[in-house]
């Protein structure tokens, strides 16, 4: 799939953010190895702890329906939706795309009008934890 499609996927996504208390809107689009693509939106708490970052949502969203083979992900986002820069995934966000990526995993963020940055997870969580090297997995 296109960078492309898989960014218009994530500011649709975007759309649907619940952010009462940031008005932080973030949207992602991520690809599985069999060409689904899983949506998700940031969703915040009164708490502010509980709340789960966009990555996550379509993360967690495409593995209780059973997938573990990812491609990519496109991630954006901006106050009130508005896209002023490259969006880099939080260091929690990273360490959920750690569990279920290799090194060659793409993360393409989004920047104004039709601007994107993409990197490796490698290039973006080096020397990090992981299930195979720390786990055994
Ligand atoms: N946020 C994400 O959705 N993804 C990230 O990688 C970083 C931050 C959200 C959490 C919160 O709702 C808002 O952005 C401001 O931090």
């Amino acid at each position: 799939m296109a960078p492309e499609k898989l960014i218009e996927l994530a500011k649709e996504a975007m759309l649907r953010a619940y952010v009462p208390y940031s008005g932080y809107k973030v949207g992602a689009a991520l690809l599985c190895a069999d060409g689904t693509v899983y949506q998700g939106c940031n969703i915040e708490n009164a708490a502010y702890g509980p709340t789960n970052c966009a990555e996550r949502t379509a993360f967690f969203r495409a593995v209780y329906d059973g997938h573990r083979d990812f491609v990519s992900i496109a991630v954006c986002g901006g106050k009130d939706g508005v896209i002023t820069g490259a969006f880099p995934p939080c260091g929690v966000c990273r360490q959920v795309m750690r569990e279920f990526c290799g090194d060659d995993f793409v993360i393409y963020m989004v920047g104004a009008g039709n601007s994107y940055e993409a990197r490796t997870l490698a290039e973006i969580l080096p020397f990090s934890f992981s299930p195979a090297e720390h786990m055994g997995i």
